[in-house]
């Protein structure tokens, strides 16, 4: 059974449609990049999959179960996290606040020791264990898309959908991002689907790709296949990725 199924979904914006008969997978363990122009419908296929917007037609399955139409807070609480292309902490509240609202929101009953040292834990991981008591205002590009990533983690989540978390990093923090990244799935076997735009990086990183353009799906496969396909270099490599 694949622990993501998307079938035939469609999902309009008044005359736009901003996703066409899109149907794709994902396998438990992988790593998918998801790539696409500006405007190809790779967040609105997040906000669709999260709960975020209800799709006019097909279906989501996750882990077997129709999860259709489902309300955010319970597709969370089925195990699926993302981040936001533009991260949305709560800017007063420190690092640890921000994780620790996260945490509560998944649900489970927890005694605040476990909670503190689970957040502990996640916040060494992400490198913002010495930033725990600052504003999240306050942080780097870097670490505020850390925080984002913590606060995924929080759910404990088994499917993370990471929304262009390596956009404006400079190479070391991006080759560290993919480090964490590759980490949450060799350790804590996390399935991860990364929409990016940072070829090298995706390409680098993914075991599938798959590519979006005006909402529908243009392409997918191995990243090797997928830069060879002509019409993709055509549509979306061709300028970028030489
Ligand atoms: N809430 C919305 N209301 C109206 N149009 C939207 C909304 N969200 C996205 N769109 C439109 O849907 C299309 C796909 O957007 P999006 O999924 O954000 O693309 P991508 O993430 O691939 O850049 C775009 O034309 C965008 O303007
Ligand atoms: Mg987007």
């Amino acid at each position: 059974m694949k622990l993501l199924e998307i079938d035939n979904v469609t999902k309009r914006f008044g005359g736009l449609v901003a996703l066409r008969k899109v149907s794709l997978y994902v396998e438990r363990g992988e790593i998918v990049g998801l790539i696409g122009p500006n405007g190809a419908g790779k967040t609105t296929l997040f906000n669709v999959i999260a709960g975020t917007y209800k799709p006019e037609e097909g279906s989501i399955r996750f882990e077997g179960r129709d999860v259709t139409g489902w309300p955010p807070h319970k597709i969370c609480k089925m195990g699926i996290a993302r981040t936001f292309q533009t991260p949305k902490p709560f800017p007063n509240m420190t690092v640890y606040e921000n994780v620790l609202a996260a945490c509560l929101f998944s649900g489970a009953q927890k005694k605040v020791a476990d909670v503190e040292q689970e957040i502990t834990s996640i916040l060494k991981r992400l490198g913002l264990e010495a930033k725990r008591n600052m504003p999240a205002s306050k942080l780097t590009i870097y670490e505020q898309r850390m925080l984002e990533v913590a606060r995924s983690l929080a759910i404990k989540p088994k499917l993370l959908l990471l929304d262009e978390v390596l956009a404006g990093l400079n190479p070391t923090e991006t080759s560290q991002a993919l480090n964490i990244v590759r980490e949450l799935r060799s350790k804590d076997g996390i399935t991860i689907v990364m929409i990016e735009h940072n070829m090298r990086a995706v390409m680098d990183v993914s075991d599938r790709v798959i590519v979006l353009h005006h909402g529908e799906k243009l392409a997918e496969g191995k990243p090797q296949e997928v830069t060879n396909d002509p019409e993709v270099i055509k549509v979306y490599l061709g300028g970028i990725y030489a």
